[in-house]
């Protein structure tokens, strides 16, 4: 792996150089995700306490589904983490858990107040708004052999229950 990064314009450069062997390393990123990097739930919950979001989301089955791995093995297991967690750091630090870069994209570029606080800004640098499909790539996805069989999969019906409160839906219709 990389060495530890020294000064932020050497990370700079060389997550430059790096980050397109990575994509090819890992065909089940996206390019969106793979393009910006990961930051974390802790992050997004400076902003995203008070709205409700944050912690109406900590109290779903997302924010302890890394619990569901029990040994060594599944917690390293990149075909687990795929579903269980949300994915790595800059630092290499593993995001467990169903996080909100999971359903929202890697936030390294968009977090900023300036930037969230333009929707059009905040996509273009790779938020995204969540759709059945953002779902489905876990919940009607491929599960290993001995796995529960997963439940059917109704958006509209898991959406109101499983992901968190909506405080601001009225104000970002459209
Ligand atoms: C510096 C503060 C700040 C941080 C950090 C932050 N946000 Fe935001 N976010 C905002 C503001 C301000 C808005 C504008 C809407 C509002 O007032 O809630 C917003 C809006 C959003 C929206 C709604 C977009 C829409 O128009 O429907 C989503 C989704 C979101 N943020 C996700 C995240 C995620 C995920 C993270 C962490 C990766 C994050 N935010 C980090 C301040 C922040
Ligand atoms: C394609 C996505 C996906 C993969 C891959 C996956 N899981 Fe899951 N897993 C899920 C979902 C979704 C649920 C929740 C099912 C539900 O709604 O009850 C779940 C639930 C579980 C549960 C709780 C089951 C129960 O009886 O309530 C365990 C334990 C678990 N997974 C372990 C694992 C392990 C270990 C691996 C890797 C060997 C793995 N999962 C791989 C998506 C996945
Ligand atoms: C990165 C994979 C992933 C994504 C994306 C994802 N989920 Fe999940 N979801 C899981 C896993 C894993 C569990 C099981 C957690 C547990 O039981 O501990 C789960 C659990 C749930 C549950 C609780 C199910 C139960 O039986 O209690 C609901 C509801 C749910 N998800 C809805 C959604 C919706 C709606 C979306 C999209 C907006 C979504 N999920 C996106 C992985 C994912
Ligand atoms: C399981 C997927 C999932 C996870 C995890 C998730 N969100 Fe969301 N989020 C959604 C969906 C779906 C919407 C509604 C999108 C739409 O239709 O406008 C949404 C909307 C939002 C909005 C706009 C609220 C509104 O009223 O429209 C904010 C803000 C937000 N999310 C922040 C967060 C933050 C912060 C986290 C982590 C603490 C998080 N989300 C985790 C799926 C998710």
């Amino acid at each position: 792996m990389v060495k530890k990064w020294i000064f932020p314009v050497v990370a700079l450069l060389a997550l430059a150089f790096v980050s397109p062997l990575l994509v090819a390393e890992d065909e089940a990123k996206t390019d969106e995700a793979a393009a910006h990097e990961f930051i974390g739930v802790k992050k997004c919950s400076f902003c995203h306490k008070k709205d409700g979001t944050f912690p109406s989301w900590e109290k779903t089955a997302h924010a302890t589904a890394f619990d569901n791995l029990k040994t060594d093995a599944e917690k390293s297991n990149e075909v687990c983490l795929s579903c269980h967690a949300t994915g790595m750091t800059a630092k290499d630090e593993l995001l467990e858990g169903v996080q909100c870069e999971a359903c929202h994209g890697a936030g390294g570029d968009y977090w900023k107040k300036s930037v969230m606080e333009d929707r059009e800004l905040a996509i273009k640098n790779g938020l995204i708004i969540p759709t059945a499909e953002t779902c489905q790539k876990c919940h009607t996805g491929e599960v290993p052999e001995g796995h529960k069989e997963l439940p059917a999969f109704d958006y509209e019906k898991m959406k109101a229950t499983g992901v968190h409160d909506m405080p601001v839906a009225e104000k970002t219709e459209g």
